[in-house]
């Protein structure tokens, strides 16, 4: 045998060695060498039967009457220690302070950390791990817990079932700036290369959450990261967040997969698994499907239509009132007029003889008007000045 035949048969023998023996150290990859349809070869768990993420199909979801609201413990006092951000290469990773838990599910968990996932930077709406209806998000936020009533530490929990507990938010772009995601985006600059870290002023992680934390799908499932242990009880919420434009874009092109010395700089960018088969398992919802389902176009339509009418109907209804409401109104100034014009007639002419009946005095004042045009106190000139206003009322 030549020294080519001895060192082809070799190379196999060497990769399933450095496999077996660094499982740890191997670099897996999003695409590429490593990439996420290689990952099952390096860490079997990958390829089992109850993956994460995957398509939430919501008519085949089973509504559980049972499942409450998720309750996030202390997430909201953050003191003063600052938060750690680390640049692990598959994403960016907060640590998070061991008061943070999750309530309302079977067991108290407590927080480890959190991080996101993204798309590729400007280019169709894709990003997010979970689908819903097929349909991806720009990115998406994850909570990581661990099952801390069983378990000793997130290292023991993590390859066990019931071990952790992720909550999983859809983040898509709108107009709006979203000031609670900018307690990390305004520092990702200081960890663009693997393995860096910084410092970050401590935040309320509440702030990141979707305000509807009672309506949410509910699966088991496993990390969608090597090694992809079956550990994982998901809480995909079905609020989602927005963020703006720019801040979507800021995520997805400031950070780098690569080290700082390495000299060929990779953008750390489409840090989300595919969809894996849901195989037998059930995804619950802790909302009814008709309470929870969105609006088709046709049922779109048919509100626009209803509103329209309504709106119409009113009019007119409002119409009618104000006519009713100005006729009453000139009935009754018609009467004041006749009224006030018959007293002033009594104080300016008090030494004139009595008036007429009332009945004859708007052919009385007639007469009047011209035998004395500077008199003003005519009943009809009156009655003209009043009219115009009456015109303008509602
Ligand atoms: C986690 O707990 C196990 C069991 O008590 C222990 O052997 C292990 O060293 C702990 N790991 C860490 C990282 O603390
Ligand atoms: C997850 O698995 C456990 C254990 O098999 C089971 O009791 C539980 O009902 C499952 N939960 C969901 C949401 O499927």
């Amino acid at each position: 045998m030549d020294s080519l035949g001895l060192f082809i048969l070799l190379i196999p023998t060497f990769f399933q060695q450095t496999a077996a023996s660094s499982l740890e150290e191997i670099t897996w990859t999003y695409k590429g060498l490593v990439g996420q349809s290689e990952w099952s070869e390096y860490f079997p768990d990958c390829g089992g039967t109850s993956q994460s993420p995957v398509d939430v199909i919501t008519t085949q979801t089973k509504y559980d009457p049972s499942l409450i609201p998720v309750t996030p413990l202390g997430y909201s006092q953050y003191g003063n220690q600052p938060f750690t951000l680390f640049n692990n290469g598959h994403t960016a990773v907060i640590k998070l302070p061991e008061w943070m838990g999750l309530g309302g599910l079977p067991w108290l968990f407590s927080a480890v950390q959190l991080h996101l996932h993204w798309g590729p930077g400007g280019l169709g709406h894709v990003g997010s791990e979970h689908t819903i209806n097929g349909l991806s998000a720009d990115a998406e936020l994850h909570v990581v817990h661990y099952n801390s009533e069983l378990y000793p530490n997130m290292s023991t929990a993590m390859a066990q079932r019931d071990g952790l507990a992720v909550l999983g938010i859809l983040i898509v772009t709108g107009e709006e700036t979203n000031p609670a995601f900018n307690s990390i985006l305004n520092y990702l600059s200081r960890i663009r290369h693997a393995d860096q870290r910084a410092f970050i002023p401590a935040f309320d992680v509440q702030s990141l959450l979707p305000s509807d934390l009672g309506r949410y799908y509910r699966y088991n499932g496993s990390l969608t990261t090597p090694p992809c242990h079956q550990s994982a009880i998901w809480t995909l919420f079905h609020e989602r967040v927005q963020i703006s434009k720019a801040q979507l874009l800021k995520l997805e092109t400031i950070l780098y997969s690569s080290k700082a010395e390495e000299p060929d700089q990779m953008l750390l960018q489409d840090n989300y698994r595919v969809t894996q088969p849901l195989n037998h398992r059930v995804i619950f919802a802790s909302f009814s499907a008709e309470s929870g389902r969105e609006l088709s176009s046709g049922e779109v339509t048919a509100v626009v239509i209803g509103v329209m009418c309504g709106c119409v109907g009113l009019a007119v209804i409002i119409r009618f009132i104000v006519k009713t409401i100005r006729f009453f109104k000139l009935l009754h100034l018609e009467t004041v007029v006749v009224n006030s014009s018959t007293s002033s007639w009594d104080i300016l002419h008090n030494n004139r003889p009595a008036p007429m009946p009332r009945a004859k005095e708007p052919e009385k004042a007639k007469e009047k008007k011209q035998d004395l045009p500077l008199n003003l106190t005519s009943e009809d000139e009156r009655k003209e000045e009043l009219s115009p206003s009456l015109q303008t009322e509602p």
